[in-house]
Formats: structure tokens, sequence, C-alpha cells
């Protein structure tokens, strides 16, 4: 809690004014959203996109000012979690179900920061079950191509159904126990039809800052800058 708090706080701090920012989903976002709110009130002028319907309540609630994406031309900062993260800054994201959307911010923003508590730091991506966001028509043969691929898929679900995500979709979180070459299986995961999108996010971080429960933050250094 105090891990995600440090480093969520810590990421707005290079907020200015005039900047778009992207808001990302999730327990440690929200400590960022929280700080923004702060920073809002006290008279921080950004306007922002949100990743998930839950994030733009949030930031709603706190007087931020949100606009719809149809209006963004280029997004200064996304600020956003991650369930794990490697040396290389190849990050899985999706345990929150927000992944279609926060790519989408992500890959239109000049800068994407990534908080994270020390929990997620990995040697090697893959312990964390990948979230694949998948149609709903013929999902049963989608989870066959995934299985295909080495993993265990399992059909998420909340309340006994499936979990529809924000674009009317379903997530696979897909087992692999380890991921040895990230950027292959990214485009592997592409190849399959029925695949909208997955939660590797491939070197797509600029930055990425990790809190450790004792309130202190460090950035991780990058392997292969
Ligand atoms: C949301 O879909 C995810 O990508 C989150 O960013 C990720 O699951 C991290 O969430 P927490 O900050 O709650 O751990």
């Amino acid at each position: 809690m105090e891990a995600k708090r440090a480093a969520g706080e810590l990421a707005v701090e290079i907020l200015q004014d005039g900047m778009t920012v992207g808001l990302g989903t999730g327990s440690t976002v929200y400590h960022s959203i929280q700080a923004i709110g702060r920073k809002v009130a006290d008279g921080l002028s950004i306007k922002a996109v949100a990743t998930s319907i839950h994030s733009e309540q949030l930031a709603r609630q706190l007087g931020i000012t949100i606009i719809p994406f149809s209006d963004v031309e280029e997004i200064d900062i996304t600020i956003d979690g991650a369930d794990e993260v490697d040396p290389d800054w190849n990050l899985i994201k999706g345990g929150g179900g927000a992944l279609l959307r926060e790519k989408i911010v992500a890959d239109a923003s000049k800068r994407l920061i990534v908080i994270v508590d020390e929990s997620k730091v990995v040697r090697q991506l893959g312990r964390f079950p990948l979230p694949v966001e998948v149609v709903p028509f013929g999902f049963e043969l989608t989870e066959r191509k995934l299985r295909a691929l080495g993993c265990e898929p399992k059909l998420r679900t909340a309340d006994s159904q499936p979990y529809i995500t924000d674009n009317g979709n379903y997530i696979m979180d897909c087992e692999f126990g380890s991921i040895a070459n990230p950027a292959l299986l990214a485009e592997e995961l592409h190849r399959i039809p029925g695949v909208v999108e997955h939660g590797l996010f491939i070197r797509m971080a600029a930055q990425v800052i990790v809190g450790r429960p004792d309130g202190s933050v460090y950035e991780l250094d990058r392997k292969q800058p």
C-alpha cells in the first residue's frame, strides 16, 4: 500500500501546466490520480484522457478535466501501473482488464511512466498470467490457438459470468510460467484472428518508478537502453 502510494505520488511531480496526461488504471495509479486531483485543486492546469471508465469517474470526481480521446492529438505523459516489469522494461499489463485502452493511450503518448511496487519487478516475464483480450465470437477456437502457444488459458470471470471489458470483449488469462522472448510472443499473439490485444507492452515504457514498503522509491535501471 505504502509502496504503491509512494511510486504513484512521485510520478505526478513531473506534470506541468498545459500538459495532456494519460491516466492509467489500477490500485497504484489510484494514488497518482488522487495526487493529480490535489494539484489541480491547487491550480495545476492539465487535461486528461483515461484508460478506463473507472479511472475516468475517479478523475472527474476529483475535478480533473477529462477530454475525449478523439480530441487528443498527442499525450505528453501517461502514468500507468503494471503487473510485471522485466530488466528491459517490458511489461505485463491487464490485471485490471484495461489493457486495450491502456495500450492505445500508451502508444499515443510521448512518455509512458510506469509505477509499480517492488514485487512487480521480475527477471523474466510470465509468472503473472498474461491477460489477452479476445472477441467473444469463437472464443473457444481462440482459446485452443492460445494453448498451442504453450500456455494454459483461463477465461476470466466475474460473478460466474465471463468478465466483460470496457470494450465488450472477454479476457483470457494465459499462464505461460516464463516468457523467454516477449517480443516474439507478442507477434505470435497478434497473428491469432480472435485476439484483439494482449498485455505485453514491449519497449513502450520510458521510465519505471518502483516503490518500496517503507515508502522510499527508486528508478529501475534499464538493461539494454
Ligand atoms: C490494468 O488493466 C492493469 O494493466 C494495471 O495497470 C495493472 O494490473 C496494475 O494494477 P495495480 O496497480 O492495481 O497493481
